[in-house]
């Protein structure tokens, strides 16, 4: 049987090619490989590079393997946060002939990090929350579009830092599986592995003196549950109005905009007695801020990173002679009305703003300094400092000073990020 390569995308079989498949994956010369940190894992699983990209590549049989492909793909095309497939590699053997396991490739999430990686240095209890609270969006995601994850757990995740909090991406899809809808049964039965295998993660770390001392290893896997159920719960949940009180409904989807879900569609019906109305929003879709956002300035962000951007920009377009008031991403929907054709487009504004503060801020950080943060997050971490030294000194710190005694003060701190 001769090496086969079915890729997503046509240039990779070429560089993959370059690759030891002839080689066991734990014997393939240090050369291929990149030393980023890795999460536990039954299968032999080895960063490599393939051209300019850092490539994950996990040994396992052909059946597994093409169906996490497929799974992943699926994944992607359902815009859930997951690592990117890229190829399976079936049909190695090795110098003797004797047939090798294929292997999975998946691109490596730039800027992740294994959850071991993270708690290393022992984790403050409140970033630890916000780890489970990544995870928790991410297992309702998934639900919401009929998948059944098969085994959440902390060391089949990675996290990417989203201004101050994280995103959760799934990494290990072996095994999921997509239903046209969940029953309840099945999101309970999900739930459950999920609090199972977070607690014994826990109870793991607090054996290796990694977890804070505050921390219940066995109360916290069962947290999941919690976190999950409140997210479904306002996302799902069929909400009754007095007639008449349409803005109740507003109001509800204004809320879901703030969990950072836009309603794609919704149920509107009326009791038979006239009296009520019902709404029940049918589909929710994550990435409120992070659309807004692209559409006004084409920067792709995470969520929160989104959210934080968005306000910079209306704070920033407050101070500008042709800004027209109003909420930057409405008026942008409706630049065809007369209020908002005197001043500028929102889009021009924006675009304005990208060029002539976010990028010239962020560049105003030596790239060594940067510690692999992409530029929304750290622009995020500028920001921040910004907001600290003007806390401190009791005035506004003009934001290049701010940048300059970030570089100074903040970026010498080591690195521990890919
Ligand atoms: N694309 C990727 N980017 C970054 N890290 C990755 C990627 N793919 C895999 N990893 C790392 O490798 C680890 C193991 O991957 P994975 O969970 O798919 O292996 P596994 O053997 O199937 O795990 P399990 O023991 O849960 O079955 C992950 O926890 C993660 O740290
Ligand atoms: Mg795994």
């Amino acid at each position: 049987m001769a090496l086969q390569i079915s890729a997503t995308n046509p240039e990779h079989p070429t560089l993959l090619l370059d690759l030891p498949w002839h080689l066991p994956l734990e014997q393939w010369p240090d050369k291929h490989l990149v030393p980023l940190p890795r999460g536990i894992s039954r299968h032999v699983v080895r960063y490599a590079r393939a051209g300019d990209e850092i490539i994950a590549v996990k040994e396992l049989a052909e059946r597994p393997a093409v169906r996490e492909y497929e799974m992943l793909r699926t994944l992607d095309r359902l815009a859930i946060p997951a690592v990117d497939p890229l190829a399976v590699v079936t049909g190695r053997v090795d110098a003797d002939q004797e047939p090798l396991q294929p292997v999975l490739i998946t691109r490596h999430l730039q800027g992740s990090q294994p959850y071991r990686s993270m708690f290393e240095t022992t984790m403050r209890p409140d970033t630890v929350h916000r780890l489970m609270d990544a995870l928790a969006v991410l297992l309702v995601r998934l639900h919401l579009v009929g998948f059944a994850w098969g085994d959440c757990s902390l060391s089949n995740t990675l996290f990417r830092r989203d201004a101050g909090a994280y995103a959760a991406y799934l990494v290990d899809a072996e095994t999921a599986e997509t239903h046209q809808r969940l029953s309840d049964g099945q999101r309970a039965y999900d739930i459950e592995l999920a609090q199972v295998n977070i607690s014994g993660e826990m109870l793991d770390l607090e054996a290796s003196g990694a977890l804070h001392p505050s921390l219940d290893p066995i109360a916290f896997g069962t947290d999941i549950g919690r976190r999950y159920e409140e997210l479904w719960s306002e996302l799902t949940r069929v909400s009754v109005y007095p007639a008449g009180k349409h803005h109740y409904i507003e109001r509800r989807i204004r809320r879901l905009n703030d969990l950072g879900f836009d309603v794609a569609e919704m149920q509107i019906g009326h009791e038979a007695n006239g009296d009520t109305v019902t709404f029940v929003p049918k589909v929710v879709d994550a990435g409120h801020h992070q659309r807004q956002l692209l559409r006004l300035t084409g920067l792709d962000t995470e969520e929160n990173q989104a959210r934080r951007l968005l306000r910079d920009l209306e704070c920033w377009m407050a101070t500008q002679d042709d800004y027209a008031p109003g909420d930057p991403a409405t008026r942008s929907r409706t630049h065809a009305d007369p209020a908002g054709a005197q001043g500028a487009r929102p889009e021009v504004l924006a675009h304005r703003w990208v060029r002539e503060v976010f990028r010239p801020t962020v560049r105003a950080v030596p790239e060594e300094h940067r510690r692999g943060l992409d530029p929304a997050e750290l622009y995020h971490e500028l920001l921040e400092h910004h907001w600290y030294l003007s806390q401190r000194s009791q005035h506004d710190v003009a934001l290049d000073a701010a940048v300059a005694d970030y570089v100074r003060t903040v970026t010498h701190q080591p690195d521990t990020r890919a």
